[in-house]
């Protein structure tokens, strides 16, 4: 099986993190949006979308990538991000990416990679930040099993 993670890490490399252990796993580079070509996706049987949240939605270079795929039978796919704050059910951001991963062609995996990342935007800054630590190594471990359970998937 050959995998690919694409990732977008803007705010702390938080998202990069993350992205780095589930590649580590899955024997996969990682590549922001800029870096990856259609054909590097196109041969890949898994890939990965993710990126830091950033006003309740994935970073646009990634969105803008997913949205510009030409639909066609492809392989599966997964999502992750890091964020502040939980997912609301205002927008459904994790939901959305799927959706159009959807639309693109892919088998979209079930199960979201989420967890918090450090956020010194606005007032929370001012302390130092929110969630100080994370992805923590309980985060990163996590990480670790959700690509594992890819891979046990995945074959
Ligand atoms: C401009 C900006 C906007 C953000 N907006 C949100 C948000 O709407 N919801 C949220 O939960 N976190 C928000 N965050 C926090 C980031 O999602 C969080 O710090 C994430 O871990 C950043 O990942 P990165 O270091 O990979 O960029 C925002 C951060 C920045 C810098």
């Amino acid at each position: 099986m050959s995998a690919l993670v694409i990732c977008a890490s803007k705010h702390h490399g938080n998202t990069r993190k993350v992205a780095d252990r589930i590649g580590d796993v899955l024997n996969a580079s990682v590549l922001t949006p800029s870096e990856v070509t259609p054909d590097r996706i196109d041969a890949a049987d898994v890939v990965g979308f993710g990126s830091g949240v950033y006003w309740m939605a994935f970073e646009p270079d990634l969105v803008r990538l997913v949205r510009g795929l030409t639909a066609k039978p492809r392989g599966t796919a997964f999502v992750y991000a890091t964020s502040g704050l939980p997912e609301t059910p205002l927008r459904r951001y994790t939901r959305d990416l799927a959706g159009l991963l959807t639309d693109a062609g892919f088998q979209v995996v079930p199960e979201v990679f989420h967890c918090r990342g450090l956020d010194t935007m606005g007032p929370f800054g001012l302390v130092g930040g929110m969630n100080k630590g994370r992805p923590s190594a309980t985060d990163l471990a996590a990480a670790d099993a959700f690509a594992r359970r890819l891979l046990a998937q995945e074959g």
